[in-house]
C-alpha cells in the first residue's frame, strides 16, 4: 500500500490548467453510446478507473470499445438498445457505485443473466434500493443478504414492463438505473426524486433523440424504438476541479484559471457554497453544449466564513462535502453541515472519515448522525492520517496537508486513481510539487 508524505507550501499556485475529465458524464456517454446503433465518438472522456471499470462491463455484453487514452476518447460500436448479449462472466464494477448500479438497470433489457460484483468497498454498499424498484419491470433480482449487498444477478428480458417508482432517498444513480430500464419498457415509465439530483442521464439522452420529460419531480421516459449514434464532447468534472479550486482558494496570492468545467446546475452546488463562504471566483464563457452547461473558473484566494449547509443541497454537493469540510475549517466560524447521512453509505463512512482526518490535524469537529460541525479557523497540525481507501477523503487531506503547517502522511493514496489520475500532476502544473509517493 503506498502513502504520500505532503510538505506545507508557504508560496501561492498559480497558472492555467484544462480540468479533469468529468467521471459521471463519461460512465454515461459510455453507456449511451453502447445503447446506441452504430459508431459514437466521445470526446474527453475521462479515463479514470471508475469509468475503465464501466468500459470493461459493456465489452462483456458485446459493446467493442475502442480507447485512445492520449486523445481522450473512446469510440463505441454497438448494435444498440435491445441487442447487447448476455454476458458469458461475472461483471466486476470494482469501486464504482456508479458503474454497478447504472447497470444493474441497463441489465433488466437484456436478455439472460448478469451477476455483478465489486471490491470489498463496494460489496458492502447498499444495494436494495436498486433491487427492489428494478423488480417493477417484472425481472427477476436478487442479491446477497436478503437483498442488501453485492453479489447480485439480475434475470433481464429484451422487453419488461413499464413501471413508476418514487425514489424514497435522492440518488442520481438509483434514478439513472431507472430512466436506463425504462427504455425498454412497453409503455412510458415515470420517475419520481425527493429532491432534484443530477441530471446527466437525461440530458443525454434527450440529447441523443430520447423523449424524456420532466414535470416537476417527475421524470417521464418515452421507450425508443432506436437510438442513433452521434458525436459527443464531455465538459470538465467540477467534482475533480473542487480541490485545485479549494487549494487556490486558501493558498494567499494564489490566481488560477481552470478551463472547461461541468457547470450543471444540478452539479455545481459547491460553488454555491464557495460563494456564500467568501470565495473569490468567476466563472468565464458560460455556454451550453451537449446538452450540458460548461464555462471556465477563474480562482484567487480569499478569506472564508463559516456556512450552513441544508437537506434541500446535499444532492447538489453530495461528492464535495469532504473538500468543502476542510474549506470550512480554515473559514471563520462555523459551518454545520446537516441532512447528509448519505455519505456514509459512500466509497467510505464520509462522515466519519473526514471528521477523524481533520481532529487528527487538529481541528475542532462534531461528527453528528446526519452531517458535521466544524468550527474554524484553525491552523493545521502535521501527522499520519487515513485515506480509507476512499478517492475524495484522500484528495481533501492531501489538499490539507498543502495548507498546513507540518508535514502530513496522507495513508493508503493510489485510490486517487478512481476519480483523478492527475491528480498529483495537476498540482504540478499549478506549482506544487512538494509531495513524495512511497511504499508504506
Ligand atoms: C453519482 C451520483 C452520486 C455521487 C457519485 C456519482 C453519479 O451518488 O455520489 O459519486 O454519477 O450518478 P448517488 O446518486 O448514490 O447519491
Amino acid at each position: 500500500m503506498r502513502e504520500v508524505l505532503v510538505h506545507p507550501f508557504p508560496q501561492k499556485v498559480e497558472g492555467e490548467i484544462r480540468a479533469p475529465r468529468d467521471k459521471s458524464l463519461s460512465h454515461r456517454a459510455a453507456m449511451v453510446g453502447a445503447l446506441s446503433q452504430g459508431v459514437t465518438v466521445i470526446d474527453g472522456f475521462s479515463f479514470c478507473a471508475d469509468c475503465l471499470s464501466t468500459l470493461a462491463s459493456l465489452g462483456l455484453w458485446g459493446v467493442e470499445i475502442i480507447k485512445e487514452e492520449e486523445k481522450e476518447r473512446i469510440t463505441v460500436k454497438s448494435e444498440g438498445l435491445g441487442k447487447l448479449k448476455e454476458s458469458e462472466d461475472v461483471i466486476d464494477a470494482g469501486n464504482s457505485g456508479t458503474t454497478m448500479r447504472i447497470l444493474a438497470g441497463i441489465a433488466t433489457g437484456i436478455e439472460g443473466l448478469t451477476i455483478f460484483t465489486g471490491d470489498d468497498s463496494l460489496r458492502r454498499r447498499p444495494m436494495k434500493r436498486i433491487m427492489e424498484p428494478l423488480r417493477l419491470t417484472g425481472v427477476d433480482v436478487g442479491g446477497r443478504n436478503k437483498d442488501s449487498f453485492p453479489p447480485f444477478f439480475v434475470r433481464g428480458k429484451n422487453r419488461v414492463k413499464a413501471f413508476s417508482y418514487s425514489l424514497p432517498v435522492p440518488s442520481a444513480q438509483v434514478k439513472s438505473a431507472l430512466i436506463f430500464a425504462a427504455l425498454r419498457g412497453e409503455g412510458v415509465s415515470f420517475i419520481e426524486e425527493p429532491l432534484l439530483s443530477r441530471d446527466h442521464t437525461e440530458n443525454l439522452l434527450r440529447y441523443s433523440g430520447v423523449k424524456i420529460e420532466r414535470k416537476g419531480n417527475v421524470i417521464e421516459v418515452e421507450p425508443p424504438s432506436s437510438i442513433s449514434a452521434s458525436y459527443l464532447s464531455l465538459p470538465g468534472d467540477l467534482s475533480s476541479a473542487s480541490f485545485l479550486i479549494a487549494l487556490a482558494t486558501l493558498l494567499p496570492q494564489s490566481h488560477i484559471l481552470i478551463k472547461d468545467v461541468g457547470m450543471n446546475p444540478t452539479r455545481s452546488g459547491f460553488l454555491a457554497c464557495l460563494r456564500e463562504m467568501g470565495g473569490n471566483f468567476k466563472i468565464i464563457g458560460e455556454k451550453e453544449e451537449f446538452g450540458e452547461r460548461r464555462g471556465d473558473i477563474e480562482v484567487e484566494s480569499s478569506s472564508l466564513r463559516g456556512i450552513k449547509i441544508e437537506k434541500d443541497l446535499v444532492p447538489l454537493v453530495i461528492d464535495e462535502i469532504p473538500v468543502i469540510a476542510v474549506l470550512a475549517a480554515k473559514a471563520k466560524g462555523t459551518t454545520i453541515i446537516s441532512g447528509a447521512e448519505e455519505l456514509r453509505v459512500k466509497e467510505t463512512d464520509r462522515l466519519k472519515a473526514i471528521a477523524q482526518g481533520l481532529r487528527k490535524l487538529g481541528v475542532e469537529v462534531e461528527e453528528m448522525k446526519d452531517g458535521l460541525l466544524i468550527q474554524g479557523p484553525c491552523v493545521f497540525q502535521g501527522g499520519r492520517v487515513d485515506s480509507y481507501g476512499d478517492h475524495r477523503i484522500a484528495m481533501s487531506l492531501v489538499i490539507a496537508g498543502i495548507v498546513g503547517e507540518e508535514d502530513l502522511i496522507v495513508e493508503d493514496i493510489d485510490c486517487v486513481r478512481i476519480s483523478y489520475p492527475e491528480f498529483f500532476e495537476d498540482l504540478g502544473k499549478i506549482g506544487y510539487g512538494e509531495w513524495e509517493i512511497r511504499e508504506r
